[in-house]
């Protein structure tokens, strides 16, 4: 403060003196190694809080007012005359005698299960799939950091599965939030999607080698990692989780090292279709027959992985901020989507003109722009002026800013995961209802998709006969 009693800004007046005195010495690379490993600390103590005394995370119960409210298209009265007249379904359990009842996510699927084999035909309680088509894989993506998509894809991942969707999430970021949300655990990169990548190049290069040795030519040897990635099945790298019907296949940083190794492979096997790795890989294991929908949480780069996301995508999701800087690196990174897959296709398509074979073009069911972090009182102009301008391919749902969110963090993943009476009823079923509706907007795309694909397939089945 100056003798006049104005506060000056904090940067006047530093002593260099001072300053040098509360300096630590210089940082080496080694100080790189102890900041590391206090983080990993301070994050084993946060992730332990929201374990069980075996290390796992823990999913809450829930009650007959949430079930009824949200999951079970049910009235309450019927919800309980129900219960006591099957003792053999599962009857939740109560904190005291006559208290309201509460339910595992695994009972309240039981419940839901005989619902739709006893109740109205006329309810829905098992949502739409049409029999015979794969799992739907939905791509969360932006080129930009911290715009929501990890938060966005769990949701969704969470929101589908208390819906009655079996859900697979694929963490395709070494930072492995996604990981963290669901309490995977990943030793290194043969936990992750690394050696089903490595498997179909290898499987390409085993065919490779058959056409040189056809042609009397040497074969080139496949080395040790290629031959261990053939012997692995998605199934050995899915990892249940503490949801009944979400299942993950992780990250962690190891993972990181494919954006080096794909590049290699790509080089040597030239004719390796490396954006088809992971739809192929997902088919061949029968994961599409096995799950209803994939979410792919992606890094924020438009790397190796990031494009076999994308490429292996039927519905991509882009979430961005209603904010100018936001909106402007959106721009940018649908520009660089379209350079990067024309590139592709022009590579493609030259050799399959020149060969008479039938042409690649990549398409996707849907793609939408997702707003998130939606302060309506702030943001509404700009919301606005990039509804003008995305029209349609802007979801109509804004995702508003809900605090809720970050509080949960440390304990708990997200609305889906906080018990309601931690917080004010009013303040719970706001947050909630801004993530259903987030959810709703996406299962519109869903179904939609999936009824298109179904009734091409009766077409395909009609014209035939
Ligand atoms: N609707 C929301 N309300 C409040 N906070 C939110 C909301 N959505 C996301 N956040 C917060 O914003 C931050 C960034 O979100 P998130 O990690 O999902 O982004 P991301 O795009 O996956 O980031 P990265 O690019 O690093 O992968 C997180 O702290 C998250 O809790
Ligand atoms: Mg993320």
């Amino acid at each position: 403060m100056t003798k006049d009693g104005t506060i000056q800004p904090p940067y006047f007046n530093i002593d260099p003196d001072q300053a040098m005195l509360d300096l630590e010495a210089p940082v080496n690379t080694k100080g790189f190694a102890s900041i590391a490993e206090a983080c990993s600390r301070g994050r084993d103590d946060l992730a332990s809080r929201g374990m069980n005394e075996s290390g796992h995370k823990k999913l809450r119960l829930f009650s007959t007012w949430e079930i009824t409210r949200y999951l079970i298209p049910l009235a309450t009265p019927h919800f309980r005359r129900v219960l006591r007249s099957n003792p053999d379904l599962p009857q939740g359990s109560s904190e005291t005698d006559g208290g309201a009842k509460w339910f595992t996510l695994d009972e309240v699927l039981k419940l839901r299960a005989h619902f739709a084999a006893e109740g109205s035909k006329s309810k829905e309680y098992v949502p739409y799939r049409p029999k015979g088509l794969p799992a739907k894989i939905v791509a969360v993506a932006n080129f930009k950091g911290g715009v929501g998509k990890t938060s966005t894809a769990a949701h969704l991942a969470m929101s589908a599965a208390l819906d009655g969707y079996k859900v697979l999430v694929i963490d395709l970021d070494s930072q492995g939030s996604m990981t963290s949300i669901f309490g995977g655990k990943v030793e290194d990169e043969w936990g992750t999607v690394f050696p089903l990548l490595a498997r179909h190049y290898a499987t390409h290069q085993r065919q490779a080698n058959q056409s040189r040795m056809d042609r009397g030519e040497a074969p080139v040897p496949l080395d040790e990692t290629l031959t261990e990635a053939l012997k692995i099945k998605a199934q050995d790298v899915i990892q249940s989780t503490h949801w009944p019907n979400i299942d993950l296949i992780g990250a962690q940083l190891n993972l990181y090292w494919s954006e080096f190794q794909i590049p290699v492979w790509r080089m040597q096997g030239r004719g390796w279709k490396l954006w088809d790795a992971l739809t192929d890989v997902l088919e061949a294991d029968g994961v599409l027959d096995d799950y209803d929908i994939v979410f792919l949480d992606t890094p924020p780069a438009l790397g190796y992985l990031t494009i076999n996301g994308l490429a292996a995508s039927d519905i991509l999701l882009v979430p961005l901020g209603a904010s100018f800087l936001e909106f402007d690196s959106t721009g940018r990174f649908f520009d660089m989507l379209h350079s990067t897959f024309q590139s592709i296709e022009d590579g493609e398509n030259m050799a399959a003109r020149a060969l008479g074979r039938e042409e690649l073009n990549f398409e996707w069911d849907a793609v939408r722009t997702v707003i998130t972090r939606y302060d309506g009182a702030q943001q509404g102009e700009l919301g606005s002026l990039m509804q003008a301008y995305l029209g349609k391919t802007l979801s109509p749902h804004r995702q508003d800013f809900t605090a809720l969110i970050g509080q949960a963090g440390e304990q708990v993943n997200g609305i889906y995961e906080a018990d309601y009476r931690d917080f004010n009823r009013e303040t719970y079923a706001r947050g909630r209802q801004t993530f259903d509706e987030t959810y709703a907007a996406f299962k519109r795309l869903l179904l939609g998709s999936w009824r298109r694909d179904e009734i091409d397939a009766q077409e395909m089945t009609h014209g035939e006969t």
